[in-house]
């Protein structure tokens, strides 16, 4: 796939931003150099991908695509119950919608912003439980994704096994800087799970880079290929949900799995109500060829070697430079610690926000703000989240290390004039997932303005 990059001014872009009230989710893709808003269906899809995609199968019921779709998944995942759905949130609507409700409370290492706001929809709360490692951006930890399982045993004793009706873990995990989660932490959640009769679900929209890591730092893993690792960390679950827009390699699509025959029956009831026949979800013919063509290529150990050594490159040279990131570089992206990039603008002046703006204002890049935006603020979270964060997200096969490193030069000439850098504040938010919408204003000082 060939695009065309259009280049824009430092001075057009002063002007996009204003015109967007500095949300970089408002500037149209076309005004965007190198776009790292998300790893999310921004995915180059295969020869064999667009090949399935001309072989989709459109019959409403029982299409071929269909069952070769459900084949890959059910060997993948080993999951008796397999639902396609138009995207990960999708999923999560349909199971907290069952299994959710007020008084209800479901654990995560760190809940994405779309799992949270899907649980906090239904009344319930969402907990991160994320070990204090996670939480410490220049922690060397191997395994920062990890659930703290005393954590998890405290909520148990607190709250009461019947209300938790599910606990989750995100693979890898996005909140938290891109993290692993080790297949020991896996299993011990298991146990504390089983012994309450709580089913544990994965978030696995990123297994394969997951996996990856685990055969790259858990002892004893090395020698197991990727495909192994995968299917027993989806042994260890009773479900997942997936967006397979990022593991899946496609556009667009996603997944719920599931074994309890109880819950998947309500599940495609819903499914049908919201998404479409069981047999597409909410998909054509075509999407679930390409999902089955993505969901096997990903395993391919020589991608998943190059494209997690392409995100550490970009890591090592920020820190070389001096930029503090989450330590060690994650699996899609890597996370600037922004309250240490912009040491001079106060939290509640959204330094993650301030960053994402010169970013793009200086070279045309878009990021994400993951901190007080995204995770705090607002009537119903009124507290900071632990990190203030922005995601350089990495699509996958789309960009070459040149692409790379225009995104590192850019960043380190940011990082000289970071002082220069003004806060945020917000003029008008909606309640829930505001990062989307919010409009901001600049906090000039008066002297800069005169
Ligand atoms: C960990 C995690 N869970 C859930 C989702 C939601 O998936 P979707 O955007 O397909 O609805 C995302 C998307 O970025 C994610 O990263």
């Amino acid at each position: 796939m060939v695009e065309p990059i259009k280049f824009t001014t430092r001075e057009e872009r002063a002007d996009l931003l204003k015109r967007a009230h500095f949300n970089v989710f408002q500037i149209a893709s076309e005004n965007v150099i190198i776009d790292l808003l998300t790893d999310s269906g921004t995915t180059a899809m295969s020869s064999e991908q667009w090949a399935g995609m001309l072989r989709g199968d459109e019959a409403y019921a029982g299409a071929k695509s269909w069952y070769r779709f459900r084949t890959v998944l059910e060997s993948l995942t080993g999951m008796p119950h397999i639902l396609p759905t138009h995207q990960g949130r999708a999923s999560e609507r349909i199971l907290f919608e069952l299994i959710g409700g007020p008084t209800k409370v479901i654990p995560n290492n760190n809940h994405f912003d779309t799992t949270r706001a899907n649980i906090e929809h239904t009344g319930a709360k969402a907990v991160d439980l994320v070990i204090a490692e996670g939480r410490d951006p220049r922690s060397q930890h191997p395994f920062k994704g990890n659930l703290d399982p005393r954590k998890l045993e405290q909520l148990i004793a607190e709250v009461g096994a019947g209300q938790i009706p599910v606990c989750m873990i995100t693979v890898t995990n996005n909140s938290n800087g891109g993290q692993p989660v080790s297949l020991e932490n896996l299993k011990q959640v298991k146990a504390i799970c089983a012994k309450s009769k709580i089913p544990l679900f994965l978030d696995a929209c990123r297994f394969a880079e997951n996996a990856y890591m685990i055969k790259q730092r858990e002892p004893g893993q090395n020698k197991r290929s990727v495909s192994d690792i995968v299917r027993e960390m989806f042994d260890i679950a009773d479900g997942a949900t997936i967006s397979a827009k990022k593991d899946g390699l496609v556009n667009i699509g996603g997944v719920l799995l599931m074994r309890d025959n109880e819950l998947a029956e309500k599940a495609n009831n819903l499914l049908i109500l919201t998404e479409g026949f069981v047999t597409y979800g909410g998909l054509a013919g075509r999407d679930l060829e390409a999902m089955a063509q993505g969901f096997t290529e990903v395993l391919d150990e020589d991608y998943l070697r190059y494209r997690l050594r392409s995100v550490q490159y970009l890591g090592e040279h920020l820190l070389k430079a001096g930029i503090q990131i989450v330590e060690p570089p994650g699996g899609h992206a890597i996370y600037i610690d922004a309250q240490d990039f912009c040491s001079h603008i106060p939290r509640e002046q959204f330094p993650g926000q301030a960053l994402v703006c010169a970013l793009y204002h200086h070279a045309g890049i878009r990021a994400v703000e993951i901190g007080s935006v995204m995770h705090g603020g607002g009537e119903e979270k009124p507290s900071a989240p632990a990190m203030e964060l922005v995601r350089l997200a990495i699509p996958r096969r789309v960009y070459t290390q040149s692409h790379i490193d225009y995104v590192i030069e850019a960043t380190i000439e940011v990082f000289s004039q970071r002082d220069e850098l003004c806060g945020l504040k917000i003029v008008e938010a909606p309640k829930a997932l505001r990062h989307f919408t919010a409009k901001f204003e600049e906090i000039r000082s008066t002297k800069e303005k005169d």
